[in-house]
């Protein structure tokens, strides 16, 4: 995608986006995300270990991980106006000594020493929006260091399919496009998104050097409504009123950590994380 375009999508994406958990469907999407970092990456590593979010935006994941991990972080992230939101978090959560932040195309990470990342985080799909995919995959494996382990997330491809059918009745032509080239476009001004399957994703990791782990699928249930996606995040869907029911959350909770990386379930998700490791 090209700067300007780039740019353009993210510079009001940037002032809406750290209210989005605010709802309750994004609240557990969340919650469920943490649950699998922690799952993933020890809570006791120590104050020298680094850990990279590529794609990181405004740092919002890197602020709620700093009150878990006592590690470094870097925020790896290609739009300047999710950076300055990023530093005014890191501010505000007075993490400063803590966190680098680097500007940079996840495609070409050339301010990044190979092998100087002990885990990478890419949370809702950075990858999603880089057409020459395989360049980030690689670029990742460059820089996280042997034994190191990456959790990345992208775009759910049947569950685009499964939305596209259901929520919009896309024409065919849409359908055949999503089907064939795993690239969904959900509105005008939406840049075009890369989808992945369990399958797709795991491949992409394995062919740049990765050896796999699990994968999950994030959420694999709960269905967002289409206020879920209000840009201004001022409407609410029935499931994120229903979620805001302390019980009923907890439920949910409990029954998508269950099956969320059963090997038959993980394709519902509308979003498909992955983690890898560089042996
Ligand atoms: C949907 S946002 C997610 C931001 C953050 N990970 C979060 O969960 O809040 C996608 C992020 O990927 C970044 N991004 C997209 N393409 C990129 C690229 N080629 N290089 C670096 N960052 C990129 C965008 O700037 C944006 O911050």
């Amino acid at each position: 995608m090209d700067k300007k375009a780039f740019d353009n999508f993210f510079k009001p994406y940037s002032k809406n986006v750290d209210n989005a958990n605010k709802h309750g469907f994004w609240k557990l999407s969340d919650a469920l995300i943490i649950q699998i970092i922690k799952d993933n990456i020890p809570t006791n590593i120590d104050e020298n270990v680094v850990i990279l979010d590529a794609g990181g935006g405004t740092g919002r994941w890197i602020c709620d991980l700093s009150k878990i991990y006592k590690s470094k972080f870097v925020i790896f992230d290609r739009s300047i106006d999710m950076l300055k939101k990023a530093r005014e978090n890191i501010i505000n959560a007075n993490i400063e000594n803590r966190v680098k932040l680097v500007e940079g195309d996840l495609k070409m990470m050339k301010s990044l020493k190979s092998e100087s990342i002990d885990y990478i985080i890419s949370i809702y799909s950075p990858i999603s929006f880089i057409y020459e995919k395989e360049k980030a995959f690689s670029e990742l494996f460059r820089v996280l260091k042997r034994g190191g382990k990456i959790i990345i997330m992208g775009h759910g491809f049947y569950n685009a399919i499964a939305s596209k059918i259901n929520n919009y009745c896309a024409d065919t032509k849409e359908l055949e496009v999503l089907d064939n080239e795993q690239i969904v476009k959900w509105g005008e001004h939406v840049p075009q998104l890369n989808v992945f399957s369990k399958e797709i994703i795991e491949n992409d990791l394995r062919r740049a050097g990765f050896s796999l782990g699990k994968t999950y699928g994030v959420p694999v249930f709960t269905q967002p409504g289409l206020e879920d996606f209000d840009p201004e995040n001022k409407k609410k869907s029935i499931i994120s009123s229903a979620l805001e029911k302390e019980d009923f959350f907890n439920k949910v909770f409990k029954l998508e950590m269950k099956y969320n990386s059963q090997p038959t379930i993980v394709n519902r998700g509308m979003n498909i994380f992955t983690v890898a490791t560089k042996k």
